[in-house]
């Protein structure tokens, strides 16, 4: 990204190594000394340019730097821009737990470069597409429609897409900022599985995209199996997603032909991180399920046996 924005970017700026590792309390400790060695005061504004690993990490430094100063996000990945640089959640990671140390600390200002988004690759920009899909299974059937005639926006199709993603968002945000009454926590459809899934398999082979498009399939599943999403809506949130090139079954395919398939965790693990979710209350399993594509609801106290039996389907 650095390299992107060459020769604009400004005198003051410190650069850090691309990757999750770098959400870490080491780099907020080394963001933190930087801005006090460059004598930043409480009126300082400091600006996250980057992917969501840069957006979390600054705007948890610009937290707690002097106890709060501004920050401004200019996101450049395609999940940052729909999702991650909007609502003012920011966290680094510890080795126990992703983003278990963070706070609620909202932006100034996003400015999106929709432009930097042709240098970022394919895998990274559909990862970005698993999120936009969302919003529209959850709340914008017409934003279903569209992405389902063209799965691979660009030009002004995009920008246009993009917008409407940050409007719902925003909204939901506004409505629920720290997400204490139960209507932020929608935005969570496909991420109870995904998160599990992606704890499961250690952040590594599965970009978190990727792992709540599995996650959307398997919470479809089991919204069906318990009578609040309508049959055959799994079936139509997986080829919407398979359109955007994301992995929608549990098992991964390798070698020629896809000949062999492995289990991509075991269904016991993933139900035991389940009830670590944030949602989760005294063990029992919290959804955000759809209702129809285009409507979604929070459920809890859901039966494990569902979530085996949609686990197991998928
Ligand atoms: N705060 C929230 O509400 C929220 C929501 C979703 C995700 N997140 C967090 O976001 C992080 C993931 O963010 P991400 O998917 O943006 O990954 P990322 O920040 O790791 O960026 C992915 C890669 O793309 C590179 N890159 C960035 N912009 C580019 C561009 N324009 N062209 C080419 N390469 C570019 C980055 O250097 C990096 O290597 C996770 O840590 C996740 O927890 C936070
Ligand atoms: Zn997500």
């Amino acid at each position: 990204v650095a390299a992107l924005a060459g020769q604009q970017l400004p005198r003051r700026t410190l650069t850090l190594p691309p990757g999750e590792q770098t959400k870490s309390l080491a780099h907020l400790a080394e963001i933190c000394r930087w801005l006090a060695q460059n004598g930043a005061t409480r009126k300082s504004t400091l600006v996250a340019m980057g992917g969501g690993v840069i957006g979390d990490l600054v705007g948890f430094a610009a937290a707690t730097y002097m106890r709060g100063i501004q920050y401004i996000q200019i996101p450049t990945t395609l999940l940052a821009q729909v999702d991650s640089s909007v609502g003012g959640k920011v966290a680094v990671d510890i080795p126990e737990g992703k983003n278990l140390v963070g706070a609620f600390h909202q932006p100034a200002a996003v400015y999106i470069p929709i432009d930097l988004l042709q240098h970022l690759p394919s895998r990274q920009f559909n990862n970005g597409m698993a999120e936009i899909w969302k919003y529209g299974f959850i709340m914008d059937r017409e934003l279903t429609e569209r992405l389902q005639k063209n799965p691979q926006p660009t030009g002004n199709d995009l920008h246009e897409i993009i917008e409407a993603c940050i409007r719902h968002k925003a909204h939901v945000v506004a409505e629920d900022e720290f997400e204490t009454k139960g209507l932020r926590a929608i935005l969570n459809f496909g991420h109870t599985v995904g998160h599990a899934i992606e704890q499961a398999l250690g952040y590594s082979s599965l970009l978190h995209g990727e792992a709540i498009s599995i996650g959307m399939v398997a919470e479809s599943r089991l919204g069906e199996l318990l009578g609040l999403t309508p049959p055959g809506t799994t079936q139509i949130i997986r080829s919407c997603l398979e359109a955007s090139s994301l992995p929608t079954r549990f098992f991964a395919q390798f070698g020629p032909q896809h000949m062999h398939q492995d289990r991509l965790a075991d269904p016991e693990a993933l139900v035991n991180a389940m009830r670590r979710d944030k949602k989760a209350t005294s063990g029992k399993l919290a959804f955000s399920l759809l209702t129809s594509i285009g409507g979604c609801k929070l459920i809890d106290g859901v039966e494990e046996q569902f979530v085996y039996q949609a686990l197991q389907e998928i």
